[in-house]
């Protein structure tokens, strides 16, 4: 049987959807092909696997990365969510139940990518991060209106093969007003 570690290979320990998984693991495999090949979590796709086209999109640390440009040694001690992870229970994440809602998929091979990747771009918002079409990304101007276009210029790195662009930003706009809408609750809530 080989070594648990040598030169080239470690044994490490991947928190992920608040599981911890242990494994030996050469270290120049991609963090998307251990959750696939080696954890069996074959929500998070490849498409293009060299960062160009989102589909393989998980939150490190509640950032998005694209997991096909990024080793599984490097992810120790982090907090991975996959899209496996994003519900609660039963109950569906905010974004994935208004990509169902508003149809935001046609074959389904982007959405893991897509609903990751839209879960931070609305905290990601919220947090008054700008984009690059943002008018004025003074740091006391506060979040930019959701637009169409800001939705889809900070949606740019996930592409759809389907083109279901279109009912993608509707399904973001509205996790983004529930999102919101949740977080004035939750303001009043605390100021009570
Ligand atoms: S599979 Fe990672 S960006 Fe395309
Ligand atoms: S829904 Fe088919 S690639 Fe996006």
């Amino acid at each position: 049987m080989a070594p648990a570690t040598s030169s080239t290979s470690s044994a490490i320990t991947l928190n992920i959807n608040g599981e911890k998984h242990h494994l030996p693991i050469d270290h120049r495999t991609t963090l998307l092909d251990a959750l696939r090949e080696r954890l069996d979590l074959t929500g998070t796709k490849k498409g293009c696997d060299q960062g160009q086209c989102g589909a393989c999109t998980v939150l490190v640390d509640r950032r998005r990365v694209v997991s096909c440009l990024s080793l599984a040694v490097a992810a120790e001690g982090r907090e991975i969510t996959t899209i496996e992870g994003v519900a609660e229970g039963d109950e569906l994440h905010p974004v994935q139940q208004a990509f169902l809602d508003l149809d935001g998929y046609q074959c389904g091979y982007c959405t893991p990518g897509q609903i990751c990747s839209a879960i931070a771009v609305i905290e990601e918002h919220a947090a008054g991060w700008p984009s690059a079409v943002t008018d004025d990304p003074g740091p006391e101007a506060g979040p930019p209106p959701l637009t169409p276009d800001e939705i889809r210029e900070r949606m740019s790195g996930n592409l759809c093969r389907c083109g279901a662009y279109v009912s993608i930003v509707r399904a973001v706009a509205r996790a983004a007003e529930s999102h919101a809408e949740h977080r004035a609750e939750a303001a009043k809530g605390t100021a009570a």
